[in-house]
């Protein structure tokens, strides 16, 4: 927090208060754990890599020592996860990257997982036609063909500079030798013990008989096998060859569908980025099969008329526009968005900021809107805790955004047998139901139905800001259906009430997507005054555990790079 800045101005008095008490809860609350993060919220003079996970941020910087770009240090971060932070990093899902060259250029890669070709509408759904929700979430069927290795390949294709295979070493190293896990980390894997023996009836290197503790050293061998067959052979060292014989063979263990011929056929897709603008700022974020860049667009669109600074930090005025805006972004979300490559996704009327403006013309500050009121914009011609983020940006001003996930918390829970990595539980991203609500409570209908290789709609929201032609902000988050909003209070943040990096990923959060009809609110997140004054004119408060870890880089004035990593997990920021 900016210290001056809030005692300059009265109206700041109550956000000081707010996020002073959160940070203590969780300087209270972290002061137990074993310490393997590393600093947080440090300035660097030239590069820095912001992750879930101090020995990935730490190999990303010497990538990027090395020569490496931001492309390179990237790749190098992305296989380092795999090994580090098997909850969400992964081999065995699926991501976006969001790229801004030193020069302003700007691309979007789509390695998002696909429906397998055996996946049909129905796949999850009892003969009455209700979801079976653990088939899409647990075991082997949930799983949609993983595509982290052919976008690391595609953007080592088209930017890469330093060797491949020395990209890959330092993840190799970490899963043959091991590495010390943070106390988080140990509970996880102790919580999840059961799951995995049940999905994983041939072991997994995770599954031992005494429970896990802080420090102790986690080695993965055939992990390690798997990502030397990457850093010889690519791309066909997943897709081809001894990985693919045994995804295929986990796949035949149990009710799985990919085939030899999905994994090959498996390609990363260039896209366009969403782009738009907030009060002078260049926003540059992920098209669809995300849904992030459009909503996040949406909302700051919605929000750019209201005086939200003057209003100031989680005041009753700010919650409540940005809530109205979240329930009618969310509300378009669940019937306009899915994969383009199957579905017309309306994307110039959902981000065109006269639409999402004069939308908002008609919306009470002084009521909350039932969400069941919200239907869907109807427009013309057209149809109706696992995921993690890191950003790097290197001396030369390269920025990386990059979202990867194997959807839950350990994904199906299936280490893919002797190759020794977990397989996502993307599937559930469908709506595996017109209506039914998908892990996130969030819903949808035919734009985002199951069909063979089709990509689910995904909320990851890997998001770069530009002013004057300059490299402004990286950003973004894990959380499901909140990263969007998580994303873009972080920006508002920033944006609007003066915080630092640091500040405005650790600030509280609250979250609103329309159905459930409720505002999901952090510990903290909102003054007991406004919690009150909301309640009575009608929204629901509900309290939720922290949730998100947004990372980011703020560039100062001077150049220099304000880093941000969530106190909510072991996030760390390095540089130099
Ligand atoms: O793509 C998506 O939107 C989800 N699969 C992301 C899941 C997620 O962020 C879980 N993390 N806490």
């Amino acid at each position: 927090m900016n210290i001056q800045a809030v005692f300059k101005d009265g109206i700041m008095t109550v956000k000081k208060v707010i996020c002073w008490a959160f940070m203590l809860f969780f300087v209270v609350g972290c002061s137990s754990s074993q310490q393997l993060h590393g600093p947080r919220g440090e300035v660097f003079d030239r590069a820095a890599v912001v992750s879930a996970q101090a020995l990935a941020s730490d190999i990303g910087v010497a990538v990027l020592k090395k020569g490496g770009n931001a492309v390179d240090a990237s790749i190098a971060v992305q296989f380092a996860l795999a090994v580090v932070y098997p909850n969400a990093g992964n081999i065995g899902g699926g991501g976006f990257m969001l790229y801004r060259g030193k020069t302003g250029d700007i691309a979007a890669l789509d390695f998002r997982e696909k429906a397998p070709a055996a996946a049909s509408r129905d796949m999850y759904l009892d003969k009455a036609g209700n979801p079976i929700t653990e088939l899409s979430l647990l075991g082997q069927l949930a799983s949609g063909v993983p595509g982290s290795v052919a976008g690391m390949d595609a953007a080592y294709k088209r930017y890469g500079s330093l060797p491949w295979k020395q990209l890959l070493q330092p993840a190799i190293d970490l899963a043959e030798k091991g590495f010390p896990i943070s106390e988080r980390q140990a509970e996880e894997f102790n919580a999840h013990k059961a799951k995995f023996e049940k999905y994983n009836p041939r072991g997994a290197a995770i599954i031992r008989d005494t429970p896990w503790k802080a420090g102790d050293i986690f080695v993965q061998q055939e992990l390690a096998s798997t990502l030397m067959r990457i850093a010889q052979s690519g791309r066909d060292g997943f897709y081809r060859g001894e990985t693919a014989d045994l995804i295929v063979a986990e796949m035949k263990a149990g009710n799985g569908l990919i085939t030899h011929q999905d994994l090959q056929d498996y390609e990363a897709v260039w896209r366009t980025p969403i782009e738009g603008s907030y009060k002078g700022f260049r926003v540059i974020s992920m098209p669809p099969p995300s849904s992030g860049g459009i909503a996040l667009l949406a909302l700051l669109q919605s929000l750019e008329p209201y005086p939200l600074k003057k209003w100031g930090f989680q005041s009753d005025s700010t919650v409540r526009a940005i809530v109205e805006a979240e329930r009618r972004v969310y509300a378009d979300r669940a019937s306009y968005l899915g994969d383009p490559d199957f579905y017309n996704v309306p994307v110039a009327q959902l981000t065109d900021a006269k639409f999402n403006q004069e939308r908002m013309r008609q919306v009470s500050l002084q009521k909350a809107t039932p969400s069941d009121m919200v239907k869907a914009s109807i427009f013309d011609g057209v149809e109706p805790e696992h995921t993690t983020h890191f950003c790097v940006v290197d001396k030369d001003g390269n920025a990386v955004s990059l979202t990867t996930t194997i959807n839950d918390a350990y994904g199906s829970s299936v280490w893919v047998s002797g190759a020794g990595f977990l397989l996502n539980n993307e599937m559930d991203d469908f709506s595996v139901k017109a209506g039914s609500p998908n892990l996130y409570g969030l819903i949808g209908g035919k734009a985002n139905a199951i069909a063979p290789h089709k990509r689910m709609l995904s909320a990851m929201t890997p998001t770069i800001l530009e002013k004057d032609g300059k490299l402004s902000m990286v950003v973004g988050t894990p959380g499901g259906s909140t990263i969007i909003t998580s994303v873009l209070q972080s920006i508002l943040n920033v944006l609007e009430f003066d915080m630092t990096a640091q500040e405005s990923v650790d600030a509280p959060r609250f979250h609103h997507q329309w159905k459930p009809d409720r505002v999901d609110v952090e510990d903290g997140a909102i003054a007991e005054q406004v919690r009150q004054s909301l309640t009575k004119d009608g929204y629901s408060i509900h309290k939720r555990k922290p949730y998100g870890r947004v990372e980011n880089i703020v560039i100062l004035p001077n150049g220099k790079l304000q880093t941000g990593a969530d106190r909510r997990g072991d996030d760390t920021a390095k540089g130099y």
